[in-house]
């Protein structure tokens, strides 16, 4: 390590996440933010301004070239995961990949291939993992409060992403499932304590944007664990009124629910609406979930804690590229299944050759 008190950090992407990123490491104290890398200056040094970093770069690979840098974040549209991840390892950096992980399975076995060969860590950033609400439900399943687990359900919901990007298919891989699906996935393998899952079955369709993304905009997903045990998960992009984000977790002898954010706000009635309510919530007028702690709430800061914690001690993290990997092995089935109508048994054999995962959903 570049120094031994810290872990030197590097940010690729000053978007959406990035910015989530610079505010989670902020709350870090054995982190220290040197650089970001953006091809949009402006936005680069603006994000870099604002949370005191010292450098931004226009090219990652000028700050992949810095040597006090220890680790990278990786918060680029989806189709540049996979290079910026293989180049990162090459570089000798560590490496926390936001979701999901890249768009193919080949590439996910370059990325993962790349890391051991570069002896770094490859960490896969599913905060939800860390999430206080959520981590609490997970310690209910391991003390054995719930019994024995049979059916967990998760569902992420909101009226669209942000970006263009997100929306045209050949940079994102797919729509709401890769995009969202992806949490609701790794969050049922995580209950589940990471079993294989041995089938999956999907039903999707494009109901409302059709006009702008051939991607699903809402998607349900229904998981077969290795041995039992059920996973549904619900994902949407035309679910108005700010993100929904919530679980519930069945066991023989109890069950939780959890509502991540709309149960973590405050109920807000106003005429003239106000700053900020939710994620992509459309409107501060009229009956409102207000937020506070939004960051903490979803587990960012506590999941760049534990990453920055790994590198420095050295430890394996909670989740990793190889579980990114199994996750898009699995959105990989439900786009098959989607496609063919039928439940998709695991694992892939032989792995079907795409550009990105929704060419299994649309060729059929
Ligand atoms: N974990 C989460 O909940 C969560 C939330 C939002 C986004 N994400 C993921 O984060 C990634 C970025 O999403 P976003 O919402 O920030 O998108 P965004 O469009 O808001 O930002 C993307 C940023 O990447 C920058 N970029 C493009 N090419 C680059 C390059 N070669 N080098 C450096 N920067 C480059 C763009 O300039 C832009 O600032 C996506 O993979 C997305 O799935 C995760």
């Amino acid at each position: 390590m570049a120094n031994s008190d810290r872990v030197m950090v590097g940010i690729v992407g000053a978007g959406f996440i990035g910015h989530l990123h610079a505010e989670a490491f902020a709350r870090v104290p054995n982190a220290e933010v040197v650089a970001i890398a953006s091809p949009n200056a402006a936005r680069g040094r603006a994000l870099a301004d604002s949370f005191g970093i010292p450098r931004h770069f226009t090219d990652y690979r000028q700050l992949l070239a810095m040597d006090d840098l220890d680790m990278i974040t990786v918060g680029v549209p989806n189709d540049l995961h996979a290079q910026v991840c293989i180049d990162a390892a090459r570089a000798g950096k560590h490496v926390v990949c936001e979701k999901p992980l890249c768009l193919t399975l080949e590439d996910a076995d370059a990325i993962i291939a790349a890391g051991r060969a570069a002896g770094v860590k490859l960490m896969y950033a599913e905060e939800l993992l860390f999430a206080p609400k959520y981590v609490r439900a997970k310690g209910l399943v391991d003390e054995g409060a719930l019994g024995e687990v049979f059916l967990v359900k998760q569902s992420e919901e909101h009226a669209g992403p942000h970006s263009p990007w997100f929306w045209d298919v050949r940079r994102s891989g797919g729509g709401v499932l890769l995009d969202m699906g992806c949490h609701s996935i790794a969050f049922c393998r995580w209950v589940m304590n990471n079993r294989p899952v041995a089938s999956v079955y999907a039903a999707m369709d494009t109901f409302v944007h059709g006009d702008k993304t051939r991607g699903e905009d809402h998607a349900l997903c229904i998981l077969t664990f290795a041995g039992g045990g059920i996973g549904v998960c619900e994902n949407s992009w035309v679910k108005g009124g700010g993100v929904d984000d919530r679980a519930e977790i069945y066991g023989s002898q109890g069950n939780t629910r959890a509502d991540l954010l709309r149960g973590s706000s405050l109920t807000t009635y106003s005429d003239v609406g106000y700053g900020y309510a939710v994620e992509k919530a459309e409107t501060t007028v009229g009956w409102t979930f207000t937020m506070y702690e939004e960051s903490w709430n979803y587990g960012f800061p506590q999941e760049m804690q534990h990453f920055v914690d790994c590198v420095q001690r050295d430890e394996p993290p909670l989740v990793t590229a190889e579980d990114g990997r199994a996750v898009l092995e699995i959105i990989y089935a439900a786009y098959l299944s989607a496609g063919t109508g039928k439940a998709v048994d695991l694992p892939l054999m032989p792995i079907p050759a795409v550009r990105q995962p929704i060419d299994l959903w649309m060729r059929a």
